[in-house]
């Protein structure tokens, strides 16, 4: 029989899953020891005089809500979000720690003509002033907190009616009804949920900022990323000074958006061009460096592979890869071995996306097997030419996506020629007219054309 009090239950930090019990692995997503004691609050657990919620029509919601976004005026978030801030989601923003988050959170308020609050329980109001002072951000809809108890934040939003909330961060705020630590997990799913069901009540859109651990997830649980509507990560590279910002979830809108920004005294200023920012310090008539139009969300991207292979001193040799998928690195080794006859299984290789970019995109491996070639055979690829394709286990040259949008961008960008798939091109119907075009359904074939 259960006691009155308090019921606990275990809850999982990785994915949000709970047991009546702790185990030590999880066996929803077979992580060790992240299951933690949760304290599920009271008025949580239903009582008998519970109002049923009413039901209403879909027609009469349609009629309701011709819902339309509020733009951030930042040409890069706008596009990212999928046209502006849905009013009544809920965002989760993270990065890593002084990555901009915080910069990015108020220059998006800055710029909103719409009542909006900033909490913060990590910065003084000065210290946000000063930050807006420097970022040229003087809204006047904008109201600064530092609350950061849960239902008072609750009710600042009933009372100062903002239409956008940044949380600055998520892992500050407790509840009450909860006694264990803030940015533990119980209290994040707490006032998650608490901050969800505002959000949809009222439909006042909330952004949590979110810290992101080593391990590269939003610290606490990843059922953050359930319970919200959209997901962005500002990424970046302490080596640049660019910044990546990423819809990885996005229910109202396309993810794999990418917009990029460069850090600066006034804060994040949108890139217009990014393939010229990260062909800049290209090197040319180097080899093993390869130029591939990649393809992030609906905008294509001019990036550099840079490959190095050298003979392995001793023992296994070392795959070492920046931006681009260990496994397939293998794979795309297996076959310049095999396919091609380039003894690969005594040489180190090492594999560098320029720029801290991370692609994931197929469209790339016939750069990247490209730019390990040329460094194998140290040969340089044409300075002008450009190379696409899809590689398959048996060495052939697959068709890609938007093919055409990848050449508009690479003769925008200067470049000539490119080698492109054969079958993909057949089926294009709109390529640049000027370039020049070797059509290759193989990988053979290709590295005839680049290393004749
Ligand atoms: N005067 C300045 N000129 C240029 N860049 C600056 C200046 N002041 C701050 N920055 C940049 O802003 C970054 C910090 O931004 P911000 O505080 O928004 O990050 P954050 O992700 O919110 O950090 P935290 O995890 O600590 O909350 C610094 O790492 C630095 O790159
Ligand atoms: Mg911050
Ligand atoms: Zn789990």
């Amino acid at each position: 029989m259960k006691k009155s009090g308090s019921i606990a239950v275990f809850l999982c930090s990785n994915c949000g899953t709970d047991y009546p019990k702790w185990l030590g692995q999880c066996p929803n997503c077979k992580e060790w020891g992240t299951l933690s004691e949760y304290k599920v609050p009271k008025s949580k657990r239903g009582s008998k005089n519970r109002t049923p919620s009413e039901s209403t029509s879909l027609k009469d919601v349609l009629k309701k809500g011709q819902t339309n976004r509020i733009p951030t005026c930042i040409t890069e978030v706008d596009r990212v979000l999928g046209g502006g801030i849905l009013p009544g989601s809920l965002i989760l923003l993270g990065g890593n720690p002084g990555i901009g988050k915080s910069t990015l959170a108020l220059q998006m308020l800055g710029k909103v003509e719409k009542p909006s609050l900033y909490i913060s329980a990590e910065e003084s109001e000065d210290q946000i002033a000063m930050r807006a002072k420097r970022l040229q951000i003087s809204s006047s809809e904008m109201q600064l907190s530092g609350e950061n108890h849960v239902d008072n934040i609750l009710e600042q939003i009933i009372s100062l009616k903002p239409e956008v909330v940044i949380i600055d961060s998520i892992q500050t705020v407790y509840s009450d009804s909860i006694d264990s630590l803030p940015g533990s997990v119980s209290q994040i799913r707490e006032s998650g949920q608490q901050l969800l069901q505002i959000c949809k009540e009222r439909g006042v859109t909330i952004i949590l900022i979110g810290h992101v651990t080593k391990e590269g997830i939003i610290a606490g649980p990843r059922m953050l990323e359930h319970m919200v509507d959209t997901v962005l990560y500002l990424e970046g590279d302490d080596r640049y000074d660019h910044r990546i910002l990423r819809s990885v979830k996005n229910r109202f809108g396309a993810t794999n958006e990418v917009g990029i920004f460069q850090m600066q005294a006034k804060g994040l200023i949108e890139v217009e061009n990014p393939s010229e920012l990260f062909l800049a310090e290209r090197s040319v008539n180097v080899a093993g460096s390869a130029i591939f139009p990649s393809l992030e969300g609906t905008r294509p991207i001019l990036v550099e592979v840079q490959a190095l292979v050298s003979s392995a001193n001793f023992g296994t040799p070392q795959r070492n890869v920046n931006g681009f998928d260990l496994r397939r690195l293998s794979m795309l080794l297996a076959v310049l071995e095999k396919r091609l006859k380039l003894p690969m299984g005594t040489r180190d290789t090492f594999v560098n996306l320029v720029g801290g970019l991370r692609i994931d995109d197929p469209a790339a491996d016939l750069a990247v097997i490209g730019a390990i070639a040329s460094s194998a055979l140290d040969k340089p690829i044409p300075q002008d030419m450009i190379l696409i394709g899809e590689v398959g286990l048996a060495g052939e040259v697959r068709s890609v996506s938007q093919l055409e949008k990848r050449l508009v961008e690479s003769q925008t960008l200067g470049f000539k020629s490119a080698i492109v798939p054969k079958f993909g091109f057949k089926k294009a119907n709109q390529t640049p007219q000027n370039m020049k075009y070797y059509q290759v359904d193989s990988v053979r074939k290709a590295f005839d054309i680049i290393f004749p």
